[in-house]
């Protein structure tokens, strides 16, 4: 049995055409999309179509909740402001009912039984929480606290973005009698990542996914064996799209930010965020003036520069 797990498309319709066509190659039984299809690319509504027409068990990711959650009581805190929230704006005016009625029906989590086979339990962030995330440097007792009372020893992640695979023991048992069935008697969990389809931010912009294969528990523990895969696919579409679309001009710094994260793989949200609050400006009350600063004084406009395909082009 072979399970592609995707994640974290983000709108980007040409890495999700590069894997599905790497997916007819690779011919696996079957394929779990575990969340945040849509936002930060301007392609979410036709990932949307191209997803509703497959036989995929699909979840919903935070940013699917962005998107159902507008104009509600459960909206993020200032999300009516556009300068902060253009892109968010931008996409509720560009899906149609139909694609919003789809994410609404969407599951959160989904433990997938197979006969014989350990279960394997999928949710974007943990089932429960969709903006719980790990890297491959997030300390061991850290995660082992979060995968605490999930009762079965394979986990698959997604949210940040980077491809994982961790053995992660469970903390001793103060009292035998205590334990619980698996996985704690079996003292592990097995923590997986896809890495993300659309908008990697490993350092590699391929796009990235990860087929599971049943094997024997000496061989993989857990009872999964994981391999990792990365597609070439041409970038510039995408990154012309943010223009061409207006959301380049509806999505203002933090588009701008999305952008230089398709362009880099790497995290330019969070080291803009960091780099702001480090320096002493607000960048949830005043994102244009604090991402004026950082890239007059961070430098990092040059650097994406360098690693645009759009712009080496010219
Ligand atoms: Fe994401």
């Amino acid at each position: 049995m072979r399970i592609a797990i995707l994640a974290d498309i983000h709108g980007n319709l040409p890495a999700l055409e590069a894997v599905i066509a790497e997916l007819e190659r690779l011919q696996p039984d079957q394929v779990v999309l575990n969340g945040d299809l849509i936002n930060g690319i301007p392609f979410s509504g036709p990932v949307i179509d191209a997803v509703r027409q497959r036989d995929w068990a699909v979840i919903r990711g935070n940013h699917e909740f962005y998107y159902l959650d507008f104009g509600t009581e459960r909206a993020a805190p200032g999300c009516e402001d556009p300068k902060r929230w253009g892109q968010l704006h931008w996409l509720v005016e560009h899906l149609n009912p139909a694609q919003g009625a789809y994410l609404a029906l969407l599951p959160d989590e989904r433990t997938i039984y197979l006969p014989g086979l350990q279960p394997l339990v999928v949710a974007h962030g943990l089932p429960g929480r969709n903006r719980v995330g790990f890297h491959n440097d997030t300390p061991a007792d850290r995660v082992a606290a979060e995968l605490a009372g999930i009762p079965f020893p394979n986990v698959v992640s997604a949210h940040t973005h980077v491809q994982i695979d961790r053995l992660i023991h469970a903390p001793a048992p103060p009292d035998e009698a205590l334990v619980p069935p698996s996985p704690a008697k079996r003292g592990f969990w097995r923590l997986v990542n896809p890495g993300s389809v659309g908008m990697p931010l490993n350092g590699d912009p391929r796009a990235q996914f990860v087929v599971l294969e049943d094997a024997p528990e000496q061989e993989a523990p857990g009872g999964w064996r994981a391999t990792f895969h990365r597609v070439a696919y041409d970038r510039r579409p995408a990154l012309a799209a943010y223009e061409e679309s207006g959301m380049a001009a509806a999505g203002g710094a933090m588009t701008q930010l999305f952008y230089w994260q398709l362009a880099t793989a790497e995290p330019e949200v969070i080291r803009f965020f960091r780099w702001a609050y480090e320096h002493g400006l607000d960048p949830d009350c005043a994102i244009d003036d604090a991402f004026d600063a950082y890239r007059l004084r961070a430098g990092r406009a040059a650097y994406v520069r360098e690693r645009d395909p759009l712009f080496a082009a010219h």
